[in-house]
């Protein structure tokens, strides 16, 4: 299978934050490999922009270090990387000051696409956006893009999309999930919107229950001061695992068009129920005993904490297709294996002609998010052998990098097809503002709730599926979460 690549426009991309580590990490290698795969034109410029004082050399070397560390399974040839490096600036810029801002502006070209990436920690983005147009370098065809979090409740959130909107207009704002990057998230529509198959039984008459799982082994060490004031629910929840509910839960949108797409998504978040108390448990890791290394409380340097590193609910959505279908969700640090997957329980035949079978169990569609990006559906087939009829059941499973030979074996980083996005033009995988407040206007009554009752969460081993209390949420409704494993 030959991969298409679309060719895109030159541009100019200022990454903002350019030394940073998302920059190193993400963007700066990711763009690197949308240049080998040929997106990157000839004439496109690619500026970092940070406070620390630093040449292009400067920028170049540094750049260079991240692909060597970043890169992944891109070409290291001398060749490729210097013509990549070419085609990197460096401007020192003061965020808060004027210092660099004339710089930058002499820097831009008319007529070509501007995108600027605030990688920058968001009490930043105001300053941002007013300088660019104070000093005249955002033009009305201009995008900015900016990272979560996108505050950290409805009034901050609320307050940042008003600033932003002071300097630039919403098909200008470019708001990153990069969850919504994921090729396999994508392939949720695809699934479902491309094929007949499914979209008859995608409902509550037919689907059992849902099953939503992001897992990760990573604790919080590193950056717990962030993470402490967040929490699994603003951290995870509340933007990732419910951009992906919402691709599940949406009603086909009428044509694969940015706004179309995101009107659908913004009603799913409408039709939420709130969560009460009894339909959420909240986990932090613990090791051995008090002040073991491996305890959040360490990770996090607050013996206090009950910021919560693992959370599972159970969400109901108001709606035809879905009334009576929970949702489980459920995100962790530190959990037994970095594994995430979306689990569709269908439910079970009306009659069994077999009579009880044994080895009866519901069809599942299983997709995989990562790692081995995938789709699995089980079904019931006869046991091979004679003597009557006992069923078993089979997986039909499709790794996408097998089915997809070489394309599937490579498949691209979140970020590198949300930059290119970016530049393209194309908002259909961002974040509109209302969205993002509707999140927000959810969960904030969610957290408010607990913080009232003054809730620890429950301890769980590192290592471990989470908090035991987490069973008891599908246990009591006769139902098991899937087991976690890559
Ligand atoms: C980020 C969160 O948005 O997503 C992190 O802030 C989390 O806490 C990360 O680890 C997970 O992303 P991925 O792509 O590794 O699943």
């Amino acid at each position: 299978m030959v991969s298409r690549v679309i060719p895109v426009e030159s541009f100019d991309l200022v990454v903002f934050g350019g030394t940073g580590d998302l920059a190193r990490r993400k963007i700066l290698p990711g763009l690197y490999r949308r240049f080998l795969a040929g997106q990157v034109p000839d004439d496109a410029r690619i500026f970092g922009a940070a406070r620390a004082e630093m040449d292009d050399a400067g920028f170049r070397q540094f750049v260079a270090e991240a692909i060597a560390e970043f890169g992944g399974s891109a070409s290291r040839a001398a060749e490729d990387v210097a013509r990549f490096l070419n085609r990197l600036h460096y401007v020192a810029i003061d965020a808060k000051g004027d210092s660099g801002w004339a710089d930058l502006a002499k820097a831009m070209r008319p007529g070509v696409v501007r995108a600027f990436y605030f990688s920058v920690a968001p009490a930043l983005f105001g300053d941002l956006a007013e300088r660019l147009h104070r000093h005249g370098i955002a033009s009305p065809e201009s995008r900015i893009v900016v990272e979560k979090p996108f505050g950290r409740d409805l009034e901050s959130a609320r307050a940042l999309n008003a600033t932003l909107a002071e300097h630039f207009t919403e098909h200008q704002i470019y708001r990153i999930d990069h969850y919504l990057g994921k090729e396999t998230v994508q392939n949720l529509m695809a699934v479902r919107f491309a094929n007949i198959l499914f979209e008859p039984l995608w409902n509550a008459r037919h689907v059992d229950h849902v099953q939503i799982t992001v897992a990760e082994t990573v604790g919080v060490g590193g950056r717990g001061s962030y993470y402490d004031k967040s929490g699994a629910m603003r951290d995870m929840v509340q933007n990732h695992l419910m951009q992906l509910l919402c691709l599940i839960a949406m009603e086909p949108p009428y044509r694969f068009d940015p706004d179309a797409v995101r009107d659908e998504k913004l009603k799913v978040i409408h039709a939420l129920e709130p969560v009460g108390p009894d339909d959420i448990v909240r986990g932090q890791y613990r090791g051995a005993g008090k002040g073991t290394r491996g305890s959040y409380c360490d990770d996090a340097e607050n013996p206090e904490s009950r910021t919560e590193s693992y959370i599972a609910l159970r969400v109901n959505i108001a709606n035809w297709r879905w009334k009576g279908t929970p949702f489980y969700l459920r995100t962790g640090k530190k959990l037994r294996a970095r594994a995430s997957e979306i689990a569709i329980v269908f439910k079970e035949v009306p009659h069994s002609i077999f009579g009880d079978e044994e080895g009866w169990r519901e069809n599942v569609l299983s997709i995989r998010l990562q790692p081995n990006e995938g789709m699995t559906l089980s079904v019931m087939i006869k046991e091979p052998g004679p003597g009557g009829m006992r069923l078993t059941e089979v997986p039909l499973d499709m790794s996408f990098a097998e089915a997809l030979g070489e394309d599937g074996a490579d498949i691209p980083d979140a970020y590198e097809r949300l930059i290119m996005d970016v530049i393209r033009g194309n908002q259909t995988l961002f974040m509109r503002g209302d969205e993002v407040e509707a999140a927000w206007a959810w969960t904030d009554p969610i957290i408010a709730g607990w913080e009232a009752r003054t809730d620890k969460p429950r301890g769980y081993d590192p290592g471990s599926s989470g908090p035991e209390d987490a069973l008891m949420l599908l246990h009591r409704d006769g139902r098991r979460w899937r087991e976690i494993r890559e």
